[in-house]
């Protein structure tokens, strides 16, 4: 819950809201940041499972890489700092295809999309409104389901971000994860995203990696840990005992009301007329 007024939490860029953690020079400066051929960028709508999959990727490397705090998190002095990592780079984003450096498409980088089912989605982002002072204070339940399908959230509308990702899911240097898949058969997701990272794991290796990625595992990691801004790749928190908070699959049915789903439903066919999905 935050005392800031929402003004000072949160500013629009390109029609996007974004939180005042990213300065609006550090937004205007993102088209000329130079991509490396090697760079991952891990790409998700906020509150996707972008930290579960951090924590597996990181996991599958046994070389050193870096990851870093989202590229559209900070003020100017981000882009240097990213320019002076000598280490491989996994950068997390949640900026939409279209506000992409456009380095990193014509570079080909390699990209990771993971994407869950909007009502978790959006069931996870109103529990994080609620516990994050550094987010507009929300009321209830209700608002916030207005909030999240007016895209009037941060990082905007889960519509338009995941129909901009979707448009390149056949791109070779992107791979589309769903949320849902990994908490079915983490172990065939992970084989997948070594495969496409070109990673040679052994199904030893695998089955430890999913053990250590569990999500009671994680959780627990981070109530040892010290919080540190740097090792968080959510550009809305330094807290990551806020990120581990149920890790369930449906707990939208445990917030939804009949009517809301119905709502939710109509605007989802309408919006998603066009995607595979
Ligand atoms: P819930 O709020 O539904 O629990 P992000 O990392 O993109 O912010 O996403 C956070 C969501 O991913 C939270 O969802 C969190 O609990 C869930 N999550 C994080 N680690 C997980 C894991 N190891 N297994 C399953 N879910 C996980």
């Amino acid at each position: 819950m935050s005392n800031s007024t929402e003004a000072e939490l949160i500013h629009m860029f390109k029609g996007i809201p974004f939180t005042t953690r990213s300065s609006p020079e550090l937004l205007k400066s993102l088209d000329a940041f130079d991509a490396r051929e090697d760079d991952v960028l891990l790409v998700s709508y906020p509150k996707s499972g972008t930290h579960w999959l951090a924590g597996v990727i990181t996991k599958l490397y046994d070389t050193q890489v870096t990851i870093t705090s989202p590229i559209e998190f900070g003020d100017i002095s981000k882009l240097e700092e990213l320019n002076n990592l000598s280490s491989k780079r996994i950068i997390p984003t949640h900026l939409d295809y279209n506000m992409l450096p456009p380095n990193f498409k014509n570079k080909k980088c390699k990209m990771i999309y993971i994407s869950r089912n909007p009502k978790d989605t959006a069931v996870s982002m109103y529990h994080y409104y609620r516990d994050n002072p550094n987010l507009p204070t929300i009321d209830t339940w209700t608002a916030f389901f207005d909030l999240f399908l007016k895209g009037n959230v941060v990082c905007g509308s889960w519509f338009d971000h995941f129909l901009s990702w979707e448009q390149h899911e056949d791109d070779k240097n992107i791979l589309f994860l769903f949320y849902e898949d990994m908490k079915k058969d983490l172990p065939k997701v992970v084989t997948k995203i070594a495969l496409f990272l070109s990673l040679n794991v052994s199904d030893n290796d695998i089955q430890d990696i999913c053990s250590k990625s569990s999500f009671s595992e994680m959780k627990n990691d981070t109530e040892k840990e010290n919080s540190d801004p740097s090792h968080t790749v959510c550009a809305l928190t330094s807290n990551r005992k806020l990120i581990f908070r149920k890790g369930a699959v449906g707990d939208w049915k445990n917030h939804f009301t009949p009517k809301q789903n119905r709502r939710f439903e109509e605007i989802f066919n309408e919006k998603m007329k066009l995607s595979k999905m």
